[in-house]
This record gives C-alpha cells, structure tokens and sequence, in this order.
C-alpha cells in the first residue's frame, strides 16, 4: 500500500502530514532532516510506550538519533498542570534545547500535553506528532491545537502551536481496542458531516470494512480527513471564523464528557462528539435548518457502526437539562457570553449558528434525557 503526503500551507509554518502504513519503522529518517543536532525527546504513554516505543527507538537508533523517553499515565487525567510540570521538568532536565525537536507519541492527550510543553518550553521548540489512535491521526495532531484541561473545564488553557512534521501510520490502529478504534470514527464521520456529503455516503458503504480493518479504506478514511481538516486550518489557522466547524458535536459532547467527569470508561471524547452530532442535528431539525431525514440518517449510521447515538446510551448518571446547559456554558467558544453552535441544513452542509435559542438547546436535551428513563 502506498503512502500520501498531504501538506498543510500555512506559510513559515507549513508541514507534511505522512499517511500509510509502516511509518514508524521509518522514522528516523523521516524527522532527520528537521533535526540542527542528532538528540531529541520523546513524550509517549505507558500503554503506547509498551506497544509502539521500541519500534521507534529502533527506527531512531538506526538513524543515529540519541533519545530520551518519558512515559506518563495512560488516559484524560493526563492533561494536567501537574502533568504538564512534569514534562517540562524533565525536558530541561534531559537539557533539550530552543533547536531540538519533541516528539509526541500517543493519542489526542499525548499529543496536545506535548504541544503546549513544545510551545512553552524555553518560548518555543519545534515538536513532530506520531499520532496513535484514529482520533489523533485524522483530528487532534493535525492543525496545531495545544492544551490541557483544568477543574474548570476541557482544554481551558493552550496554545496555537503548529507541528513540524505528522506521521500517521495507519498499522498502528491495529492494536487500537475496538472501543477507542469506533470512538475515533467520530471524528472520521464529522468531516462527512460538517462538509462533504459524498463522504457521508462513502462511510455508509465502506465504515462497516473500515471498522473490521480493511487497511484501504482506513487510508482513504484518514487521508481524506486529514485533507478535509488542513484546508479548514489554512483559510482560518486561529478559528475566526470557519475552524469552528471542526467542532459540530462538541458543545453537546465537551458538556456531556464533564458531566461523566471526564472519566474514559463512562464517555470517550468520540462517542460525545457522536452523540453531539446527532443532537447537533436534531436540534438544527428542531429550528427548521434540516428535514427529519438528516439527524434519522446519522443515527442509522451510528447504529450500523456499533456506536453510543443517544443519552440513552451513556451508562453513568447526567445532569438535568440546566445542568447540561450550565456546562455548555462554559464551552471556550462561547462568545459576548453566548454559546456557538455548529449547526446543519443537511448532511455536509454545516454552519456556524452564534445566536441560538436556547429554549430550543433545553427542549433537545429534555427530550433526550426523558428518552433515558422512558
Ligand atoms: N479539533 C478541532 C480543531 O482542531 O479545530
């Protein structure tokens, strides 16, 4: 299978996005070139590290790179100030320099905890991404979004900070559990939905092979994601205006995951965002933007992939709907005090609502969570 190189154009701080399997046996030649001295640092987590760590310290060795690796706790609790500390701690300590280059392995909370420490670290290093999981390689470690999570909310704090390089390799889903696997296809989804409804229709035929690991479709799946999100990034780096579309699902679904306190065994990030998305859609319904087909038809593809598309379908108590609203509320896109949604007027065909009513956002999530107890 052949590898693609998609380039993200943001001027100074343009970069390549490697896709295809094997990636990771070929590492070290492919971040050499980016390297002023043969060291650099890496930053994994403990259930990567034991997976996918030796493969890239061999790939570095055989490209005389030197490195150190630090392996910090799997899992969301990660994003942390304390956590972040620590990277930084360590990264002085191993004496890594404004000219060397960190290395983030792992999912989204590797990747975006590195980001921000690569962005803060001596006012900046450069920091390449090696995304682990089908989240990161077609969302989280493309665009240059950094951050942690604070008692006040998710990724309250962070930083623009663009990687210098990507490598998504797709053999390396493989180890993915199936959970965290269909929680990314979340993501994979939303770029169908939020703007090309050919790829909609493409994921109807071909998630089901997709999922059970048809390596073609996987490629073409991350390929396309990743195309669809560098464009995005391109006209709209510090989201003025546009970006914002990455996020349909994620007002409902960021409210949804503080509620279930941000605890992976409750709620994914993907499965909020797929639940989001349908809510996104119902209530775009519920304004008269869509026809009753279009939230009916992402829930049917939800439920053909095996995925959570309903309240009904979180196995942990919620808030009532003001305490659902209340943690919407809190979103980092609210703007003049008002929540932003990314709403629809059919599959592909998002937009960005600033004034929503939020009678109707109540009469939504009423209704879902009533469909929880009936
Ligand atoms: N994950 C949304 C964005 O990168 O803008």
């Amino acid at each position: 299978m052949t590898e693609t190189r998609l380039r993200v154009e943001l001027a100074a701080r343009a970069y390549d996005i490697h896709i295809g399997p094997g990636l990771i046996a070929r590492a070290g030649a492919l971040i050499a070139p980016f390297l002023r001295r043969p060291k650099l640092a890496i930053i994994t987590d403990q259930t990567v590290a034991a997976l996918h760590l030796d493969s890239l310290r061999e790939a570095l060795t055989q490209a005389g790179i030197e490195h150190a690796a630090l392996a910090l706790p799997a899992g969301e609790a990660t994003k942390s100030w304390d956590r972040l500390q620590q990277v930084i701690a360590w990264l002085l300590s191993e004496k890594i320099e404004r000219d060397d280059i960190v290395v983030a392995l792992g999912g989204g909370v590797i990747g975006d905890l590195t980001g921000f420490a690569a962005a803060i670290l001596r006012r900046g290093v450069r920091f390449v991404q090696i995304p682990t999981t089908l989240l990161a390689q077609v969302d989280s470690s493309v665009g240059g979004k950094t951050g942690i999570n604070t008692a006040e909310g998710k990724n309250l704090v962070g930083a623009f900070k663009q990687p210098t390089l990507v490598l998504a390799d797709i053999a390396l889903l493989g180890t993915l559990r199936p959970r965290d696997f269909i929680a990314g296809y979340g993501e994979v989804m939303k770029y169908g939905l939020l703007g090309d409804a050919a790829f909609f229709d493409w994921l109807e035929e071909n998630g089901p092979a997709l999922a059970a690991g048809d390596m073609a479709a996987r490629a073409y799946a991350v390929r396309r994601s990743c195309e669809m999100k560098a464009e995005i990034v391109v006209r709209d780096e510090l989201e003025h205006g546009d970006r914002a579309l990455l996020n349909l699902g994620h007002t409902f679904g960021h409210a949804l995951e503080a509620a279930t306190g941000y605890d992976g065994a409750r709620l994914l990030h993907g499965e909020g965002v797929a639940i989001g998305a349908a809510l996104a859609f119902e209530l775009s319904q519920q304004l008269g933007y869509c026809a009753q087909e279009c939230p009916s038809r992402l829930r049917a593809h939800l439920a053909q992939m095996g995925m959570m598309s309903d309240l009904a379908d979180i196995k942990a108590d919620l808030p009532d709907a003001t305490g659902l609203l209340a943690l919407m509320a809190q979103d980092k896109k609210v703007k003049d005090g008002r929540t932003r949604f990314v709403l629809a007027r059919d599959i592909g065909q998002a937009f960005v609502a600033d004034s929503v009513d939020l009678a109707a956002v109540r009469a939504v999530l009423e209704d879902a969570l009533a469909a929880r107890v009936g």
